[in-house]
C-alpha cells in the first residue's frame, strides 16, 4: 500500500495588515495586553466583500497545484476545512472548485468542520483516500475569514484581537518511497465543553443544548410557533449572541495538556522520540501556548515555527500557512520529520507525523 506525501504547498494571506494599534481605535485594548497575553502584533483582514473564505482558499490552492506539478483538472478530490464558510450551505469546497474553474465533475468535494484541528483532521481523511488508491491528487485547504464575524466592540475583545484571515493548501499524492509521507495521525474529541469555544447562534438548536446543560439563557425563540424555528432572533442580535464565545482560561489550560499528550502519542506510535523531530508546527492559537508546549517537550527554538505574531490565529489555516512558510524558508528538507498538532473548539485535538 502506498503512503501519502505532500506534493505541493501554498498559502495566501490578504494584503491588509491590521495592527494592535488599529484595533485600539475600535475597542478598549492595548498593544501591550495583546502582545503579552498572545504574542500577536498584527493580523491580516480581507478586503470586505471582495475576498471570501473560498476565494482566498483558491489563491492558496493555485500555488499548491502549480508546485505539485499538476493541472487543476488533475485534482480528483477537494477537502476544505473552515469554521467561517461563505454560506451556511453549500460548503466552501464546491465554491472553491468553481472559483478554480474546475468544471469537470469527476471530482468530489468535502467540507470539514473541525475548527482549529480542521487541517489535521482533513489531512487524516485525505490520507485514507490516497492510501486506499481511491484518489491520486487530493487538494486539502484550510482557510478562514474571521474579520467578517467578530465583535469589534470592547464586549468582544477577548476573542476578536486573536483572530486573522488567511489560507493554506496542500496537494496530497501517493508515494511508494519507503518511509516517506504521512507516518501516522491521531485524532481526539471531547464534547463536554462544546459551548466553551463556540459560535452558538444562528443555529437549529432551539435552545435544546442550553436546557440540557442547565444553562440560563434566553435566545428569544418564539415558543408559539407551530412548526419550524427562527435561526436568528432579534434578541440574538440585540444581545450580540451571533459572535463567537470563548472561555479563554479553560481553553488555554486544556490545550497545554492535550498538545504534549497527542504529540507523544504519535511519536510512540512510530517508536520515535522528541529528539527525532526536525520541525514542530503547532496550531497558532497563542504564542504562550506554543512556547509552553515547546518547553514541556524540550524542543529548541530552531525546531519550532511560529508566525502568530504576524497573522494572529487563522484557525484551520494556521498549520498549512506555517508549514509553507517554513518550507519556503528552507526549514523543511527531504527526509525531515515534521510534527503538526492542533487543539481547539469541540474540544478536538490531533497530531500527525510527516516524513518529508
Ligand atoms: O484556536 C482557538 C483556541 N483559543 C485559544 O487557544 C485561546 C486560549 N486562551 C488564551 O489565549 C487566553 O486565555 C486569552 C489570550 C484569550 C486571554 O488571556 P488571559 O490571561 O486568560 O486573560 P483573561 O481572559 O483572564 O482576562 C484578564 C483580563 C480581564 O479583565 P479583568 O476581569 O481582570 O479586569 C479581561 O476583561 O483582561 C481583560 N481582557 C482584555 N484587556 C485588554 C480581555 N481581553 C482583553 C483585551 N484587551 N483584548
Amino acid at each position: 500500500m502506498p503512503s501519502t506525501k505532500i506534493a505541493g504547498i501554498g498559502f495566501y494571506v490578504p494584503e491588509k495588515v491590521v495592527t494592535n494599534f488599529d484595533l485600539m481605535r475600535h475597542m478598549d485594548t492595548t498593544d501591550e495586553w495583546i502582545q503579552e497575553r498572545s504574542g500577536i502584533v498584527e493580523r491580516r483582514y480581507v478586503e470586505r466583500h471582495e475576498e471570501t473564505t473560498a476565494s482566498i482558499g483558491a489563491k492558496a490552492a493555485r500555488i499548491a497545484i502549480e508546485r505539485a506539478g499538476i493541472t487543476k483538472e488533475e485534482v480528483d478530490f477537494i477537502v476544505f476545512a473552515t469554521l467561517s464558510p461563505d454560506y451556511f450551505f453549500p460548503g466552501c469546497g464546491v465554491l472553491m472548485q468553481r472559483e478554480l474553474g474546475i468544471t469537470h465533475t469527476e471530482i468530489g468535494a468535502l467540507d470539514i468542520r473541525n475548527q482549529c484541528s480542521g487541517f489535521v483532521y482533513g489531512l487524516t481523511v485525505a490520507d485514507q483516500f490516497v492510501r486506499s488508491g481511491m484518489y491520486k491528487n487530493v487538494l486539502l485547504v484550510g482557510a478562514e475569514v474571521h474579520s467578517m464575524g467578530l465583535d469589534f466592540t470592547t464586549r468582544g475583545r477577548n476573542v476578536s484581537v486573536l483572530f486573522g484571515d488567511g489560507a493554506g493548501a496542500v496537494v496530497l499524492q501517493p508515494t511508494d518511497e519507503p518511509g516517506q509521507g504521512i507516518l501516522t495521525s491521531k485524532l481526539h474529541s471531547d464534547g463536554t465543553h462544546a459551548e466553551q469555544l463556540a459560535l452558538i447562534c444562528p443555529g437549529a438548536h432551539g435552545g435544546y443544548h442550553a436546557k440540557k446543560m442547565g444553562m440560563d439563557v434566553d435566545f428569544g425563540f418564539d415558543e408559539n410557533l407551530e412548526f419550524g424555528e427562527l435561526f436568528v432572533t432579534q434578541k440574538m442580535l440585540d444581545d450580540a449572541m451571533t459572535y463567537p464565545v470563548m472561555d479563554g482560561q479553560l481553553v488555554f489550560k486544556t490545550a497545554v495538556t492535550k498538545f504534549p499528550e497527542v504529540i507523544r502519542e504519535v511519536l510512540d506510535d512510530q517508536g520515535l522520540s522528541v529528539a527525532d523531530i526536525d520541525l514542530f508546527i503547532p496550531h497558532q492559537a497563542n504564542l504562550r501556548i506554543s512556547q509552553f508546549v515547546q518547553r514541556k517537550l524540550g524542543l529548541p527554538d530552531g525546531k519550532v515555527w511560529n508566525n502568530i505574531q504576524r497573522y494572529g490565529n487563522t484557525t484551520a489555516a494556521t498549520i498549512p500557512i506555517a508549514l509553507c512558510e517554513a518550507w519556503e524558508a528552507g526549514k523543511v528538507k527531504k527526509g525531515d520529520l515534521v510534527c503538526i498538532a492542533a487543539f481547539g473548539s469541540g474540544f478536538t485535538w490531533a497530531a500527525s507525523l510527516i516524513r518529508w
